[in-house]
């Protein structure tokens, strides 16, 4: 999403090193593959290892492009680490899922598609979205539904699947949606399906994406070498408010109170805030109705 606006962001020349930390299908790395080479190293992460595969493709078609991790972008020091690299000149977070992961109904991120209700970025680790709907208590699930789903009915939309899930598991995409889909009262004529807000939150809670977006920050501005540049594209306004505040409070440094005169705490900035926040055009939300909520963010690393 938004490619253009994300590579300028990246400020790239031959020669450099950067992390994609969210490989996924490979568009943004291509980019940025053509751009680095002749000389340039590529950090791709993803935690989905259907990406490894996609890499090795492109790798192929470059002498010494860089190596794939499976793993989550917040252990992205470890990564570098392991190949020599003390630090990178950018990093690259494109966060959410794919459409690859969107479309294919065995991973369970679609209400629109019957399948397993997984979710899991990479299927072998975390728990899966039907065991946490079929074994969280009442409280929790509504906590989730209304914390990451920003869901104005979580408790009632709670209760109904501690009701159904008494009698039957609730193990696919569509059971859940209904299920859902009931308890609101059909679907009232609303623009978005009633289950949207549920499977975004539970997609959230099964991979502790946010928790992930604060250590990966924090990896990432320790990472990056002076000059070196952070873009961030988010998928929804939770995440965007993570990034946004990180790179803001990076940009003053001081962390004291306004009512202390002078400074104590002695933090200088670290970062330095690139243009605005960047939103699709109103053509890539008509060409990808997903995009609507998508914020891109640039931040340099001060010296
Ligand atoms: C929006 S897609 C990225 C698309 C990619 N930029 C492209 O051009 O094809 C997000 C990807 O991030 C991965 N992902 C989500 N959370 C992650 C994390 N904490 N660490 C690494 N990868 C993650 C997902 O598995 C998914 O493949």
């Amino acid at each position: 999403m938004m490619p253009g606006e994300a590579i300028a962001g990246l400020d790239l020349k031959p020669g450099v090193t950067v992390v994609d930390g969210t490989f996924g299908g490979g568009g943004h790395s291509r980019l940025i593959a053509e751009r680095i080479q002749p000389g340039g190293t590529l950090i791709a992460i993803d935690r989905d290892i259907d990406a490894d595969a996609r890499f090795e493709a492109l790798a192929g078609r470059y002498r010494a492009l860089g190596a794939f991790f499976q793993g989550s972008y917040s252990d992205m020091t470890g990564f570098a680490t392991s190949l020599n690299l003390e630090r990178v000149d950018g990093i690259l977070l494109d966060l959410g899922f794919s459409s690859l992961q969107m479309d294919d109904p065995a991973r369970g991120f679609s209400f629109q598609l019957d399948g397993p209700l997984d979710m899991r970025f990479d299927r072998d680790g975390s728990r899966s979205a039907s065991s946490l709907v079929n074994e969280a208590e009442e409280s929790d699930l509504a906590d989730i539904f209304y914390q990451y789903g920003e869901e104005r009915q979580s408790r009632r939309i709670a209760r109904a699947i501690v009701r159904v899930r008494q009698n039957t598991p609730i193990e696919t995409t569509h059971q859940l949606a209904n299920i859902v889909e009931k308890s609101l009262g059909g679907r009232r004529g609303a623009r978005v399906h009633p289950a949207t807000r549920v499977f975004q939150a539970l997609r959230i809670a099964v991979n502790t994406e946010l928790d992930e977006l604060a250590l990966g920050l924090r990896a990432g501005v320790e990472l990056l070498g002076p000059g070196g540049r952070f873009v961030v594209i988010s998928f929804h306004s939770l995440e965007d408010r993570i990034v946004k505040r990180f790179f803001a409070a990076e940009a003053r440094g001081c962390v004291c109170p306004p009512q202390v005169p002078i400074c104590v705490c002695g933090r200088e900035p670290r970062l330095r805030l690139i243009g605005r926040a960047v939103k699709p055009s109103p053509s890539e939300v008509a060409a990808n109705p997903r995009s609507r909520s998508a914020v891109l963010r640039v931040a340099e690393r001060l010296a």
